[in-house]
């Protein structure tokens, strides 16, 4: 059967990274009621998530200013930028437990991957546009890393850049070297950093064409490996193609490996602290779509991958229970990417 919603009131301290350091705890605030489903109807218009690399100024400063707000909250308040960054530690790092199962609640290396992520950028996005006081027209930027254009850190998150906002950037926790306007390496490895602009930009095209397209024809290679409740989460497998790469990749070449204390993109339990972790599942959530859009490509259709269940906190505050099934139509969620170039399409290897 499913997974339903974790269980809440298992959430315990995170012990298991780096040792030394002192547990983490990233559970979120309980909440005194049971959490109704939250089903989305659509409606009108339609939000717009557009590249990041594009953003102008103006958006530059809105974006910065719903951060800003977002960090002001009080820090139990679970709309607070730690809490939304808590999130992800809760959900990757085996701190809660599956509903009547004592094993994790772990939404990665598994079809989980895309709905889990979809619906937490989807509130984390909600509660920046409620926080604006522009709940109908404001939308997260993508990070658009396929497109050349869009290939290194976008200006407006990047320290290195002096028009940027330092609420958007983290400073310390990022690999200097890999600053805008360093060329993202979507296959990053021992010696990616050594590669000429145009071969890397090659090589991203190659990744993309490979994740997307020719090692993803098959379902379950695309998505991950169903997870269904009492199964025990898998480490180093079962992750789909766009998972590994150019998701994980992105998580580590962003990240600033030898960061005091870890808190970097790199590290799962704490890459929700880097602003630019949302514009980076805005890219992801975007090639589920372009994925989607390929000829007969569909999301899963077993009972256990659309009942399984999420809890987020909504832009009013309140516990809300998700399903991934409800995830699959962005249009239903009330917004669209715009359509942009992908030059890689064509790129076969
Ligand atoms: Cu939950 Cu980018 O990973």
């Amino acid at each position: 059967s499913a997974v339903v919603a974790p269980n809440m009131s298992s959430c315990h301290l995170l012990q298991h990274f780096p040792s030394g350091q002192e547990p983490y705890d990233c559970c979120a605030p309980p909440a005194d009621y049971e959490p109704r489903l939250f089903r989305p109807v659509g409606g009108s218009p339609l939000r717009v998530r557009r590249p990041a690399h594009a953003a102008d100024d103006a958006y530059a400063a809105k974006l910065a200013r719903a951060y800003t707000l977002m960090k002001a909250l009080p820090p139990e308040d679970p709309r607070s930028f730690s809490q939304q960054a808590n999130i992800h530690c809760a959900y990757c790092n085996n701190v809660y437990r599956q509903m009547n199962s004592t094993q994790p609640f772990q939404v990665h290396n598994t079809w989980l991957f895309f709905p889990f992520h979809r619906w937490y950028i989807y509130f984390h996005e909600r509660i920046l546009a409620r926080l604006l006081g522009d709940d109908l027209d404001f939308a997260l930027p993508f990070w658009n890393y396929d497109h050349p254009d869009g290939a290194s850190i976008p200006w407006l998150f990047s320290i290195s850049s002096s028009a940027a906002h330092p609420v958007l950037s983290v400073g310390a926790l990022r690999d200097s070297t890999h600053e805008f306007p360093a060329t993202v390496a979507l296959d990053f490895g021992v010696d990616t950093d050594l590669r000429p602009r145009p071969v890397q930009l090659q090589e991203n095209d190659n990744t993309m064409y490979r994740a997307l397209v020719r090692d993803a024809r098959e379902r379950a290679a695309f998505f991950g490996w169903p997870f269904r409740r009492g199964d025990s989460p898998m480490e180093g497998f079962g992750f789909g193609t766009v998972e590994w790469q150019p998701h994980n990749t992105i998580h580590s070449w962003v990240g600033n490996k030898s960061a005091i204390g870890w808190k970097h993109m790199g590290a799962l339990f704490a890459s929700g602290l880097d602003p630019v972790f949302y514009s980076h599942h805005a890219e992801i959530d975007r090639f589920w779509e372009l994925w989607k859009a390929l000829p007969d490509h569909e999301d899963f259709d077993e009972e256990d991958y659309k009942n399984a269940e999420f809890l987020f906190y909504n832009e009013d505050g309140e516990l809300v229970r998700v399903r991934a099934g409800d995830a699959s139509n962005t249009t239903l969620l009330g917004y669209v990417y715009e359509e942009v170039e992908t030059p890689w399409m064509g790129a076969v290897p």
